[in-house]
């Protein structure tokens, strides 16, 4: 089921472990759309791994990559390769720049996902340097409450989608995204 995006993106945001990625290839399946990760971009383009670019250069430098490819995704959107889904990391609202950039470029929807579901979904998680802690409940729980406020500027819906399966989260983006280019 093809969605005329109008050579635009549909973007998923959302903490580690809200289902960015999964849900990302269920649309990619149904719409047809290609699923790009920022992240792994970001893994390929400089040849290392997320915890490696943390660890060597630290996370400001990751910031600056992010901030890097997402304008180089919204200068090839403009030249008309945009129909795309984009899956981002979830620290990529921190930065005014690129929440303003997530609002214009695209249809943005934002997975607003509980805590300890987060939890459960990471909890063996070796490639997130940012939760490479013990206390990991801790940490999502000052994530969240910062964050939720920037996902919210950044976004055209936000789907609370604690106790919504992967396979009923795609139609209802599905249709939303129907609305929103129509
Ligand atoms: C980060 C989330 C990660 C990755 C990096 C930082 C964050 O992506 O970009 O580890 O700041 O929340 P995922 O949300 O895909 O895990």
């Amino acid at each position: 089921m093809p969605i005329d995006t109008k050579g635009r993106p549909i973007i998923l945001i959302g903490l580690m472990g809200s289902g960015k990625t999964t849900i990302g290839k269920e649309l990619s399946k149904m719409t047809g759309m290609k699923l790009i990760d920022m992240d792994s971009i970001i893994e390929e383009q400089i040849g290392k791994s997320i915890p490696e670019i943390f660890r060597e250069k630290g996370e400001k430098h990751f910031r600056a990559l992010e901030t890097a490819l997402l304008r180089y995704i919204e200068a090839s959107i403009n030249e008309g390769k945009g129909s795309v889904i984009i899956s981002t990391g979830g620290g990529v609202v921190l930065k005014p720049e690129n929440r303003e950039i997530l609002r214009r470029m695209g249809f943005t929807v934002w997975f607003n996902v509980e805590v300890p579901v987060l939890l459960e979904r990471t909890s063996r998680s070796q490639n997130r340097p940012l939760l490479q802690s013990p206390d990991k409940f801790e940490i999502l729980t000052r994530l969240n409450k910062e964050r939720a406020p920037l996902y919210e500027e950044s976004a055209h819906l936000k789907l609370d989608s604690t106790y919504i399966s992967v396979q009923d989260t795609v139609p209802l983006i599905h249709e939303a995204a129907l609305k929103f280019f129509s």
